[in-house]
């Protein structure tokens, strides 16, 4: 999918409101997928971390899911006029096809990043936009257990997992690494599940964009940074 074509396709539908996402057509020869259900077998998917660092730890098995993450990173000003991470929200497209073609596996987050960060204010999905990846599910962020704070959560109870009210984990952070690509682009993450089926752990790896700007005028309204991510979910108890 070359860039040209997606900001072709961003800015022609940049009229319209928010766009449904709608499973695309799969490729001839290929069987059905159920409406949003991962494609291919990620059996041999393998994620590398940077080499020498110790905050995140290896996976020992394959992952049950990698989508690639397409939202906003929300801040709100603090009176000390620096920025404060405020939650995030995120479509989740399956990536387990591409994840067999290491080239474009490897170049997707850029792609799809550059094509997002185009489009218009007033498209607030990228939908039917990343032709080709069904989308799983959603990432956001809800009020901690505890009831103080926000936690993430990763849900595919309304797309690929419809039915199954477990298909969803809350998880809490285990370590953190700088991108490898530079501050301009938010940390590598490992979680671990809290509650739901959904996945025992998550890595978020391979961003791009998503930080805050250094500094804000006390007062000033919260604001929303575009990003995207691959996301690794391992374990769990949902069939996709
Ligand atoms: C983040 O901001 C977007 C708007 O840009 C909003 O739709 C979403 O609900 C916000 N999420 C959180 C957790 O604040």
């Amino acid at each position: 999918m070359s860039l040209s074509i997606i900001v072709t396709i961003a800015l022609s539908a940049s009229t319209f409101a928010i766009p449904q996402f709608r499973h695309p057509s799969p490729p001839a020869g290929l069987a059905i997928p159920p409406r949003g259900s991962r494609t291919c077998d990620i059996s041999t998917a393998k994620l590398v971390l940077p080499a020498g660092q110790t905050a995140l730890s290896t996976p020992a098995v394959a992952p049950s899911t990698i989508v690639l993450g397409v939202g906003v990173q929300n801040y709100t000003c603090s009176a000390a006029g620096t920025y404060t991470a405020a939650g995030a929200v995120a479509d989740l497209y399956d990536l387990s096809c591409i994840s067999k073609i290491p080239a474009a596996f490897n170049a997707v987050q850029d792609v799809v990043y550059s094509a997002w960060t185009l489009a218009p204010p007033s498209l607030k999905t990228l939908g039917p936009l990343v032709a080709g990846y069904p989308m799983l599910g959603s990432h956001f962020f809800i009020t901690s257990p505890s009831g103080t704070g926000i936690s993430p959560v990763w849900d595919y109870r309304a797309m690929s997992a419809k039915g199954n009210t477990n298909a969803f984990v809350l998880a809490a952070k285990v370590g953190n690494i700088p991108a490898p690509t530079g501050a301009k682009d938010v940390d590598w993450l490992e979680l671990k599940s809290v509650s739901g089926d959904l996945a025992t752990q998550i890595y978020r790896t391979d961003t791009r964009g998503g930080p805050p700007p250094a500094s804000c005028s006390p007062g000033s309204a919260p604001i929303s940074v575009k990003y995207v991510s691959k996301y690794w979910l391992y374990g769990g108890n949902v069939k996709i």
